[in-house]
């Protein structure tokens, strides 16, 4: 039998690997958290999450650390074998479309083969436990961009009205271009399904939109909010990548998502798939998110604009939350997009003066 009210959360120094471990450590659960600061190496020191580590380490007390590279085969095999935990939450991985390309081993290797050995490990140990896998909505590549879009004043939308609520998950994620990274996450994706399917395991892939929230360290690469508000809040130049800054994403509060996970943990279900964003009412484009950074901080933004848009990059995206909240009715987002900017500009406005 696997260890009551154990949870283990690999990325755990990350952003959502830090509000799961926060979240589960409140309702009673013993918390076993699995990073090795990654991040700072694919990102360099302003992607480091040890702050965040230590965070947990001094206000969670049901909180241990374990230093332990998910690549590590045997280290995975060997700690989920001696802790059988109760929950998995795999939110260790390399985040970054654009950075994929430059370090494709480290990629394929963390995101593909990382999942593997994690999946591998619990079917071994403990096959009964739910198993939660942070995916990505770049696993559809950039198959949204073929949806017909119409422009508005600052933003993009869709114009087809099939796509009124966003986009579900019978959404094919076939012959599109994915980038390295998203290659790697769909791999990871369909063997978490795979796990489900084939062994029966209590499995599921939450495919994000942007997940955000004070604890982010974002980098120019990853974390779209967290860096907008940092440079807004340290005067430096943002740059904005094609599209005229009317890219539409949808946020959603790392908490939402701590929330969704423990309702899933509760009552799993095998295999299972959902996109998980903010939904419409939570979705901005950058022009938008700049407006409302400058009204909370009271200072504008500085930005040049990049002919060039990234390479696979979403148009306008934003999730049909639809099939979570049908499985899962005690769900809803509960924090607004303002709320959600809020805290994280006094976040940053904190962690820039301490
Ligand atoms: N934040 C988003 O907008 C977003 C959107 C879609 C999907 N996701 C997915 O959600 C998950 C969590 O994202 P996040 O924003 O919290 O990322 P994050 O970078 O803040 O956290 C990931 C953590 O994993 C750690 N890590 C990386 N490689 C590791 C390894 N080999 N061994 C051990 N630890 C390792 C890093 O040090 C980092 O602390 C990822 O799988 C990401 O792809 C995030």
């Amino acid at each position: 039998m696997p260890a009551k009210n154990t949870i283990l959360v690999t990325g755990a120094s990350g952003l959502i690997g830090s509000e799961v471990s926060t979240y589960f450590g409140h309702q009673g659960y013993q918390v076993h958290g699995v990073d090795n600061n990654q991040r700072a190496v694919f990102f360099g020191p302003q992607g480091d999450t040890r702050w965040n580590q230590q965070r947990l380490e001094r206000e969670l007390p049901a909180y241990r650390h374990h230093e332990l590279d998910i690549r590590d085969r045997q280290g995975v095999l060997e700690l989920i074998s001696e802790l059988r935990p109760a929950v998995i939450v795999h939110a260790a991985a390399q985040p970054s479309h654009d950075r994929a390309a430059a370090i494709p081993f480290d990629d394929f290797d963390t995101n593909a083969v990382g999942t593997l050995n994690c999946l591998e490990a619990a079917r071994r140990s403990c096959p009964e436990s739910p198993f939660v896998y942070l995916s990505t909505n770049k696993v559809y590549g950039d198959r949204p961009n073929g949806i017909p879009l119409i422009e508005r004043e600052t933003r993009w939308d869709y114009a087809d009205p099939r796509y009124a609520d966003g986009i579900d998950e019978t959404f094919s994620i076939d012959q599109s271009l994915h980038s390295l990274f998203g290659a790697s996450k769909v791999a990871a994706d369909v063997m978490v399904q795979e796990y489900g399917r084939y062994f029966g395991m209590p499995t599921c892939c939450l495919r994000g939109g942007c997940l955000t929230g004070p604890n982010h360290s974002g980098v120019e690469l990853h974390g779209f909010l967290s860096y907008l508000v940092r440079c807004n809040l340290e005067g430096r130049e943002y740059r904005i990548f094609g599209y005229k800054g009317k890219q539409v994403r949808d946020n959603i509060h790392s908490l939402d998502v701590a929330k969704f996970i423990h309702a899933f943990a509760e009552t799993p279900r095998v295999g299972e798939v959902y996109n998980l964003g903010g939904g419409k009412t939570n979705s901005c484009s950058i022009l938008e998110a700049f407006a409302l950074v400058e009204r909370m901080s009271g200072q504008p933004h500085r930005y040049t604009y990049v002919e060039t848009h990234r390479i696979g990059d979403h148009i306008c995206y934003y999730s049909d939350l639809g099939k979570m909240r049908g499985h899962y009715p005690g769900w809803d987002i509960t924090i607004t997009l303002e709320q959600t900017i809020r805290e994280i500009v006094e976040a940053w406005q904190q962690k820039l003066v301490s």
